[in-house]
């Protein structure tokens, strides 16, 4: 296994090519709502992590790998930053949603740069690369123009909520987690907010 202590960690834009494994990693980070979503969009004998690097492999929408940037260690793969710009659409209504995924729909913070997903392969963990890529978000954000970021944690996910706390996130809003048997986590759903 690759020593992450000595390991040089690059980042970089990701590609339409590495849908798959963006799709692999965003799936450590959301806690189960991820299948809730490809699920519904499994097509064949395709698993839900080839329905959700399908999604990924589109141009021009929020869940694109245009919207990613990966962590490499060793030409290998290991953690994903998946973040682009929130904005408010006037007319979507919430009421007509999966009620499982509702919570997160609600908990949207306007005209801020929001992280979709961050995740980072186990081994890859607790070595400051989460850090550094939420780092790299705030760079992202303020040079697009952003005065916050913001995201959503499961209160239950402690060292995650910790780690942003740390970096000066608050919550702002919050909302009880729907159960679904492909959801991970209970409790409730938080909002967090970082003002730039
Ligand atoms: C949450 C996550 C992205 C954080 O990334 P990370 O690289 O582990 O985070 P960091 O290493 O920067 O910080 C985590 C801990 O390691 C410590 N740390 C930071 N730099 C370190 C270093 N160089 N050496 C050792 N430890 C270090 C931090 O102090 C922090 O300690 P804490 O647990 O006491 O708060 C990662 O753990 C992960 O992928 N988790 C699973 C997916 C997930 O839950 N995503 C979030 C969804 S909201």
């Amino acid at each position: 296994m690759t020593d992450m202590s000595v390991t040089q960690i690059l980042f970089r834009d990701a590609e339409k090519t590495d849908a798959k494994a963006i799709a692999a990693l965003y799936r450590l980070a959301a806690g189960g709502v991820a299948d809730v979503v490809w699920e519904a969009f499994r097509e064949g004998d395709e698993d839900v992590v080839e329905a959700g690097a399908r999604r990924y492999a589109r141009d021009g929408e929020d869940f694109s790998y245009q919207n990613c940037a990966l962590a490499e260690a060793r030409g290998r793969t290991v953690g994903l930053l998946h973040a682009f710009p929130m904005h408010a659409d006037p007319d979507f209504d919430p009421s007509d949603m999966d009620p499982v995924l509702r919570p997160y729909a609600d908990l949207e913070e306007p005209d801020s740069y929001y992280i979709a997903g961050i995740a980072l392969r186990p081994e890859a963990r607790g070595r400051g690369i989460g850090t550094k890529m939420l780092r790299l978000a705030e760079l992202r954000a303020l040079t697009r123009g952003f005065s916050k970021l913001s995201l959503i944690a499961f209160e239950e996910n402690k060292k995650a909520v910790r780690l942003y706390e740390r970096l000066g996130y608050r919550t702002t809003d919050s909302r009880d987690v729907v159960p679904h048997p492909f959801v991970e986590y209970d409790g409730r759903a938080l909002l967090m907010v970082k003002a730039l």
